[in-house]
């Protein structure tokens, strides 16, 4: 039997989607994966370096996985993504056991990689490319519901926000060959898949071209379509859009296809502009606002959710409040919400002081926190009575003798009802008749097989 590997993944969808295609690798040099910790032979762990706290919990997982290897000594312990990019050999010279090391961009090397540690060395390639994207490696799906799953159109980031470490950890932007996105698009539509959602760290800029002239080339806006023309039935998502690129011509795109979802997450990070400038967004907030108005204006049913970033450096309480009320002004559906966390050898670590106190960062983002959950209630209140095209994924977790079931309308909101007979994948159009913060709860009008046209 061949070696077993255990994986772990921390950060965003997309290192979610790494993770599949270092699985398509190690399985093809034959190894196994395993869900058990304790009968792996190599254990990894796919990190992110986004904020301080997510490398701790990873810091805190490599002492777990160093107690498994005094167990057994022959276990393999690697770090994979971008604490591997940022840390490179600190992690071998940590004293947790760490035999290999290996970023985003160096997953092909894997298999070589891990012959050299059962050679008992210990081995590390962090190579960042300005051309891989892993194309034509076909992901094998972990923890999928069978329903919905994740495409990666592009790799790295060019825009070099101040405070973020992605443009170090991931190298620069590259986008991914159409054909090989739309066939695995269509693969998955055909092993019974529903929706997919394709990722980039800025989607606005994907940028295809089969040559140097630029001829034939390949826009967001138009992948977006060709993917959205395999099926009416194939739902498609899209994250992360970035305000300084995001345009109308893909507004219009998504007016024009029922199954392109009607959400959109735009991250506006801060409403003031001056902070708006120290983080190098290169917009402002009434631009911020002006794309806010192009999405009502062309897509009245559209959802906005965001990314904000309280008690960045040198932030007062002024530009605090503006993010608050450009908020209330846009009317979030939904919002992840952050401290600032400083990221070594940044350029806010290089030129800003990192001078906002803790509590002063604790106490706004709390208060972002709390108007966001108003918004997100109120939001959610006007749902009740309308119906939804729901896209069935799966029984609610609180679910009596398989009665609840739980799926996602086009703007991404969570529905349960009842229901006996309808299966992850069918579409049903639910009427809401209550809401909570985080959940809609409805009856089911209708069942069909198909995504409707039209409500
Ligand atoms: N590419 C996407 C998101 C990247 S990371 C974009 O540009 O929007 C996801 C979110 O993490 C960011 O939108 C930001 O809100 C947050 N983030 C990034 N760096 C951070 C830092 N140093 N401290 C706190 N939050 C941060
Ligand atoms: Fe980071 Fe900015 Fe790139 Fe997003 S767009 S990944 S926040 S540098
Ligand atoms: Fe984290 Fe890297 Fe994603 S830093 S957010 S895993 S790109």
């Amino acid at each position: 039997m061949g070696k077993r590997y255990y994986i772990e993944t921390y950060g965003c969808q997309m290192n979610f989607a790494d993770s599949e295609v270092v699985a398509s690798i190690l399985n093809k040099s034959g190894l196994e994966v395993t869900s058990e910790i304790q009968n792996a032979d190599l254990i990894l762990v796919n990190t992110c370096s986004i904020r301080d706290n997510a490398e701790q919990r990873v810091w805190g997982r490599l002492d777990l996985f160093r107690s498994i290897k005094r167990k057994k000594s022959s276990v393999m312990i690697g770090v994979l993504g971008c604490m591997a990019e940022r840390l490179k050999e600190q992690l071998l010279e940590s004293d947790r056991g760490v035999d290999l090391v290996v970023g985003p961009d160096a997953y092909r090397d894997l298999p070589s990689l891990v012959n050299t540690v059962e050679e008992g060395h210990k081995a590390v390639n962090v190579l960042l490319s300005r051309e891989e994207t892993y194309a034509d490696i076909s992901p094998v799906r972990m923890e999928s519901n069978g329903v919905s799953s994740f495409i990666s159109i592009m790799r790295g980031c060019n825009n070099m926000c101040s405070y973020c470490v992605v443009p170090y950890t991931r190298g620069a932007e590259r986008s991914r060959d159409p054909k090989s996105i739309l066939g695995e698009a269509k693969e998955l539509f055909d092993r019974g898949y529903r929706e997919v959602t394709l990722l980039g760290q800025n989607v606005d800029s994907y940028y295809w071209s089969p040559n140097d002239s630029g001829d034939n080339h390949v826009t967001f806006p138009e992948l977006l379509e060709m993917v959205a023309s395999i099926s009416p039935l194939l739902r498609v998502r899209f994250s992360t859009n970035h305000p300084k690129d995001f345009s109308n011509e893909l507004l219009t795109v998504m007016a024009r296809h029922h199954n392109i979802c009607k959400h959109i997450h735009l991250p506006v990070q801060s409403g003031s502009s001056t902070t708006l400038s120290r983080m190098n967004r290169r917009y402002t907030r009434e631009w911020y606002l002006e794309r806010v108005n192009a999405i009502k204006n062309i897509l009245p049913d559209c959802t906005i959710s965001t990314d904000i970033i309280a008690g960045f450096c040198g932030e007062s309480d002024e530009e605090h409040n503006e993010t608050l009320s450009l908020m209330k002004e846009v009317e979030f559906d939904f919002a992840y919400m952050f401290k600032y966390s400083e990221r070594p050898n940044t350029k806010a670590a290089r030129h800003f002081k990192d001078d906002i106190p803790e509590e002063v960062k604790t106490s706004r983002l709390n208060e972002i926190i709390d108007l966001q959950n108003s918004l997100s209630a109120s939001g959610k209140k006007k749902d009740i009575g309308k119906t939804y095209e729901v896209l069935v994924e799966g029984v609610a977790k609180k679910a009596i003798a398989g009665l609840t079931m739980t799926g996602r309308t086009s703007g991404n909101k969570v529905v349960v009802f009842e229901s006996s007979d309808v299966r992850p994948g069918d579409y049903a159009l639910v009427t809401i008749e209550k809401a909570t913060s985080a959940t809609l709860t409805g009856v089911l009008k209708e069942k069909t097989h198909k995504a409707k046209d039209k409500i």
